[in-house]
């Protein structure tokens, strides 16, 4: 029979209709020979009445749960009412039942509430995916697409695919190798993103390209990083830094008003790197609560701790962060822990003040009467506060201090995850030097633009120059990046050559994408979204294996195809590969 209405659709006013539905047996009760059932499907649940004398309760009683039934009834009235469920005040009385198939126990309660184990969930993803919970957030995702795609369309954008076997793509990862069967031992890469056909695409003239796009990079895998994830990918031409950062913000609000019917702040606060580490002391910072770091280096530097003097005396700084209320939220030991925490940024250590009636701590004895007030008016110090305090160089007290503010920021759950910080990041450095490595690398990637004021830094002073690059950050994640690119020949020669691509590595890597500068490339500029991770932030996940279907673990391995597999020597050697065993 022909499906009537979904599980989520019956109200009191369909009352003595008769319905045919279809769907998953959730719950089966017996209540001494009445047997209410309840249908699920993706659109809700039904109840199902039996009663006793019903000529079904002999078949009711094979039903077991995950069964798929098809059911025709009357709906009527129920006598109590669940209003937990848009269909709680109906239940449908059930005349024909057929057993559509049947289930084996599943390994994993199909309910919102699950004790499984993540790799149980994983395994039988199919199963996983099929409670009410999980499917909520791939309906939000699908809704979220839609609204890219509306968006996008309105404002003249075109939707073009970019290739998956390629060459590999400057994202800084290492790259996924796909050996070539008619070009023995020769490989393409995935894309880590579609960046350089993007640009390409520019010069083609398309003018305003996007794709929602797959992305590979093998890279160390976290709880907001998948090998394979989805970009919204944008790409421009003949806009600036304010037209691209002002066409994404408009998609962002969208999205969120389409999806969540959230009115977001216009526009969203603009902050330069700079500005970015020395108040958060890292990039993509948190701005939902305020615990600032504050240079203290001036005043730690009349104090007679030889830790602060000498490491002031080799370059380096002291900053502090203010945790309000510190002083009764952590005892000796709850500070311990936190300097535990901290060395994992290789601070050395972590000096602490705590004010209750007087200044007390590791570095009081340090501190006489004006040293203490100077401090306490700099950190703004009020009764019960904790001062934490790192002193190193400044990349280490920057990163331990960043973090320990979110640390404890979530320790004491300081935000709201209905708190929608959109900040734009802007002023990035052009270039990073790093000492391990001593050369330099693109803080983004080399086809960033310099900004116009500083483009004579490229000869003089590299690591002084600014990029026009940009990154989107809310609630303490990196959302979005992208930057204006290089469109003339010579600047993206000079570039190359800062970061140390020699001549021949330039034309074997990105000669077809220098070859192409030369035919009238126009000014053109981009950003990337991480789609995944927009997702997180509507569905308040913190595991984006939560809105990937057919996640990897962290140690990239799908448990439920068991990829990465072995495979044939045949295949192999088709493909001219031989293994180290
Ligand atoms: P970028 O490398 O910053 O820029 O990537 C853009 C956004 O993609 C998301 N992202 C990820 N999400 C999940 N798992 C991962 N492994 C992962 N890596 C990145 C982040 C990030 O902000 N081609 C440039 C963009 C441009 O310049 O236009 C690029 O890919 O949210």
């Amino acid at each position: 029979m022909k499906r009537t209405h979904n599980n989520g659709q019956l109200k009191l006013e369909n009352t003595n209709e008769i319905v045919t539905l279809k769907g998953w047996v959730s719950k089966k009760r017996d209540l001494g020979g009445l047997v209410f059932i309840d249908l699920r499907d993706r659109f809700g649940i039904t109840q199902l009445a039996f009663h006793p004398e019903s000529p079904l309760y002999q078949k009711t009683l094979k039903i077991k749960n995950e069964y798929v039934l098809e059911v025709t009834g009357k709906v009527i009235e129920r006598s109590s009412k669940n209003k937990n469920i848009p269909t709680g005040d109906i239940e449908v009385e059930v005349t024909e039942l057929i057993i559509l198939n049947t289930s084996a126990q599943t390994p994993l309660i199909i309910q919102d509430k699950t004790d499984a184990l993540e790799e149980v969930r994983l395994k039988y993803r199919y199963l996983d995916l099929r409670r009410p919970i999980l499917q909520e957030n791939f309906i939000i995702r699908h809704k979220a697409s839609q609204a890219v795609r509306e968006f996008l369309n309105e404002e003249g954008f075109l939707e073009i695919e970019t290739p998956i076997l390629t060459k590999s793509t400057p994202e800084g990862a290492r790259d996924y190798l796909v050996p070539s069967r008619i070009n023995g031992g020769e490989f393409y890469a995935l894309p880590q993103s579609p960046q350089i056909f993007k640009q390409l695409l520019m010069i083609s003239g398309f003018e305003k390209y996007y794709q929602i796009a797959k992305c590979f990079r093998d890279e160390d895998l976290r709880s907001d990083r998948q090998p394979e994830f989805t970009q919204i990918d944008i790409e421009v031409s003949f806009m600036d830094q304010d037209e691209i950062l002002d066409v994404s913000e408009r998609m962002i609000k969208s999205i969120m008003k389409k999806v969540k019917n959230v009115d977001l702040v216009d526009p969203f606060p603009r902050i330069t790197y700079k500005q970015a580490m020395d108040k958060y002391g890292i990039d993509k910072p948190d701005t939902r609560f305020d615990m600032h770091l504050v240079d203290i280096t001036d005043i730690a530097a009349k104090t007679a701790f030889t830790v602060f003097t000498s490491n002031i005396e080799n370059g380096g700084i002291v900053k502090a962060i203010n945790v309000k209320n510190g002083a009764s939220l952590y005892s000796r030991k709850g500070i311990d822990k936190l300097t535990d925490y901290v060395k994992k940024f290789r601070a050395k250590g972590l000096a602490y003040l705590k004010l209750t009636n007087t200044l007390a701590g590791s570095i009081i004895k340090f501190l006489d009467e004006d040293l203490q007030k100077e401090i306490i008016e700099r950190t703004k110090l009020e009764e019960n506060d904790l001062l934490l305090i790192v002193s190193d160089k400044e990349s280490v007290v920057n990163q331990s201090l960043g973090n320990l503010r979110n640390h404890i920021a979530k320790e004491q759950k300081l935000y709201n995850d209905d708190d929608y910080d959109f900040l734009w990041v802007i002023d990035w450095p052009m270039f990073e030097y790093k000492e391990e490595h001593g050369r330099y690398f693109s803080p983004h990637h080399p086809f960033t633009m310099v900004q116009e004021q500083d483009l004579h830094l490229l000869k003089e002073a590299p690591d002084k120059a600014l990029a026009y690059c940009y990154d989107l950050v809310v609630q303490g994640q990196e959302l979005g990046g992208g930057s204006i690119r290089i469109h003339q020949e010579e600047v993206q020669n000079q570039v190359f050559d800062i970061l140390g691509i020699s001549k021949e590595e330039q034309q074997q890597k990105f000669g077809f994408l220098l070859d192409a500068l030369k035919y009238g490339t126009p000014p053109h500029g981009g950003i990337a979204f991480g789609f995944d991770r927009l997702i997180m932030l509507l569905v308040h996940t913190e595991n984006i294996r939560e809105v990937v279907a057919f996640p990897k673990t962290n140690s990239a391995q799908c448990l439920l195809t068991q990829a990465p597999s072995s495979v044939s020597e045949e295949q192999l050697k088709e493909l001219s590969i031989k293994t180290i065993k």
